[in-house]
């Protein structure tokens, strides 16, 4: 991903929740949350990829959205994910705040390796 792809992902993600029927507050909860994660893989991660895909656990759909990139990785993720917390002159409240717009939020780095972020919004 490049930085002008991060409004693609953004476009992506809005138009796959309208598809699944969530409503345009929960549409915008995971732009924000798929945006934050993306501008993190450009401006952190030296690029990556996102997923996006429809999941079902039996009872209910809902929308996956997962970044992956082979940058520096993060060190101390219980830090990272700390309000406040920044490397890069950021506001330091995007993983946490990608974590609170969604239901389930994971993220898995290997300092030297990269960084793999996920999050899920049942509906
Ligand atoms: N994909 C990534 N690769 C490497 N480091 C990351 C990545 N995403 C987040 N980080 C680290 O976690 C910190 C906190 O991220 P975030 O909450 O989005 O705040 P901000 O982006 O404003 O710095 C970043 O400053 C950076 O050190
Ligand atoms: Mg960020």
């Amino acid at each position: 991903m490049a930085p002008e792809d991060v409004v693609v992902v953004r476009h992506a993600v809005r138009q796959w929740a309208a598809e699944l029927g969530f409503s345009l507050v929960d549409q915008t909860k995971l732009v924000t949350a798929a945006s934050e994660l993306a501008r993190n893989a450009v401006t952190h991660g030296g690029g990556g990829g996102a997923h996006i895909e429809m999941v079902f656990n039996g009872r209910r759909q809902g929308l996956k959205v997962t970044f992956e990139d082979n940058g520096p990785g993060i060190a101390d993720i219980n830090l990272a994910m700390k309000d406040g917390y920044t490397t890069g002159g950021g506001l330091g409240l995007g993983l946490g705040g990608a974590k609170r717009l969604t239901d389930e939020f994971g993220i898995q780095s290997k300092p030297g390796e990269g960084t793999q972020v996920w999050f899920i919004r049942w509906k």
